[in-house]
């Protein structure tokens, strides 16, 4: 059977203060709507997000992640069935089962998503996501008789008996295409909201004499945002289970608290990740390698055994080849570092591409941007860059070569050839000691007058 999926995103989220559209909020790096959108890669054959406030920006976000994403408008929230109904012309043509999802609640799993699928397939018309609340609150409750589903109950419009019932509705619903349209069209905004609720649809269908049916999951995938301190909540629990997942997976994380992912992170075996590591977007660490204390790693891949850090910064295609080692305070951007490559200490590689067993000195730069364009610096294979080595690119420094330390290279070495480019040392005899006593007799005849 195929299944469609509305994402509900249209909503201002006034609590979160913000000049931005709630659902682009984001936790572990992804928007929350992206996040929303992931859990139904696997089971969705069509997608359309429910926008309204920020419309523009949410599409933009929508389309990033799934080009094939449809986006309607709600230009007025009049609540979450008239949210849904905007989206029925999207499916006129689809003949399947529908998901409504919200885009501010990100951690529901395909597993569950599954499930809800396989619970209308034992002839239950209506299947909603409910949890077993531990503050019950403001969530709408389910009225559920003799194991079946029977009603939800807004909490604003719940007797003070039904809101004893600890089992709420997280929001999602499952139902045939034409059926939950067709309930919609039945439902209107007589209540203590003023809204037209899309949970009414189980009353509805009951009515009719249809069945329906709760199914649960863990409380914490139900968990939503509608502020700041939920965003950091949602933040927190994201890291808690990325922590666990990575060292499930045979990594070793010695301080897992205070280590950060991103949705996105591939951590191999028998990585080490030292404390007060944090990897934004796009990182992949291969098996053995190390990442140690205060790095920070974002859009790079760093191949077996490589060791980064302590305090090193990968940027954004930084390639980092098998057993190559970055140091301390060293910066790398777009740069291919080669297969047992060091650079230890202090330097900033960009724009370059190191061969294989190079050594780069302390306080090498290579100096890529000439204010308007960006050049590109070429180490070859087994050079040995001299410490403090400026690299003025675009320039190249062939295999075996080598550079004197302190040099400015502006022109191409070749291949084992020495470059220096630095001021020839003068000694001077006795020219030390000279001086120094001078100054001191000036001093001495200075503290006289
Ligand atoms: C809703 C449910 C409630 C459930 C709770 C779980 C209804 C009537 N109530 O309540 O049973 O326990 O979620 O969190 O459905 N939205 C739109 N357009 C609208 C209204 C809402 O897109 O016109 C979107 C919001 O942006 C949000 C989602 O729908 O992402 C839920 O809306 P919200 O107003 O937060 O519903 P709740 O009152 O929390
Ligand atoms: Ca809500």
């Amino acid at each position: 059977m195929p299944v469609a999926v509305i994402i509900l995103a249209a909503g201002q989220g006034s609590r979160m203060k913000s000049n931005m559209p709630k659902v682009l909020h984001r936790v572990a790096g992804a928007p929350l709507l992206a996040h929303a959108m992931m859990s139904t890669q696997t089971i969705a054959d069509q997608i359309v997000v429910v926008a309204g406030v920020g419309a523009e920006r949410v599409t933009t976000a929508a389309t990033e992640f799934d080009p094939d994403a449809q986006v309607v408008l709600q230009a007025e929230q009049l609540g979450t069935a008239h949210a849904v109904q905007q989206a029925e012309a999207a499916l006129s043509d689809f003949d399947g089962d529908v998901i409504v999802l919200y885009g501010d609640t990100p951690f529901i799993t395909a597993d569950t998503l599954e499930a809800m699928i396989a619970a209308r397939g034992t002839g239950n018309s209506v299947v909603v996501l409910g949890f077993e609340a531990t503050t019950p609150g403001r969530y709408g409750r389910l009225f559920t008789k003799n194991g079946s589903l029977e009603a939800i109950i807004e909490a604003k419009d719940a007797t003070p008996e039904q809101l004893q019932i600890t089992l709420c509705n997280s929001g999602v619903i499952c139902a045939d295409r034409a059926l939950l349209f067709d309930l919609i069209r039945e439902i209107d905004n007589d209540n203590a909201s003023g809204e037209f609720y899309l949970t009414d649809t189980v009353a509805l269908a009951r009515k009719r004499g249809l069945t329906c049916a709760a199914i649960t999951c863990d409380e914490a995938q139900t968990q939503g945002v509608n502020s700041r301190h939920d965003l950091a909540a949602a933040e927190a629990s994201f890291q808690t289970r990325a922590r666990t997942a990575a060292m499930e997976n045979g990594a070793t994380l010695t301080a897992p608290e205070t280590v950060f992912f991103t949705y996105d992170t591939h951590i191999g075996r028998d990585v080490v990740i030292e404390p007060n590591v944090v990897f934004g977007l796009s990182v992949t660490i291969e098996s053995g390698a190390t990442i140690r204390a205060f790095s920070h790693l974002e859009g790079c891949h760093v191949s077996q055994h490589a060791t980064i850090g302590p305090y090193a910064r990968l940027r954004p295609g930084a390639e980092i080849g098998d057993h190559a080692k970055v140091g301390n305070f060293v910066e790398v951007k777009a740069a291919l570092v080669g297969e047992g490559a060091k650079i230890n200490h202090l330097s900033y590689i960009g724009d370059a591409e190191i061969g294989e067993d190079a050594n780069i000195g302390a306080g090498t730069i290579t100096c890529n941007y000439d204010g308007v364009f960006k050049h590109k610096t070429v180490i070859g294979a087994r050079a040995f860059i001299g410490s403090n080595t400026a690299l003025v690119a675009p320039v190249r420094v062939g295999n075996d070569a080598m550079t004197g330390s302190g040099s400015v290279i502006t022109h191409d070495v070749p291949d084992a050839a020495m470059g220096i480019a630095r001021a020839k040392q003068a000694v001077k005899l006795g020219l030390a000691l000279r001086l120094m006593n001078k100054l001191r007799a000036a001093k001495a005849a200075k503290s006289k007058e």
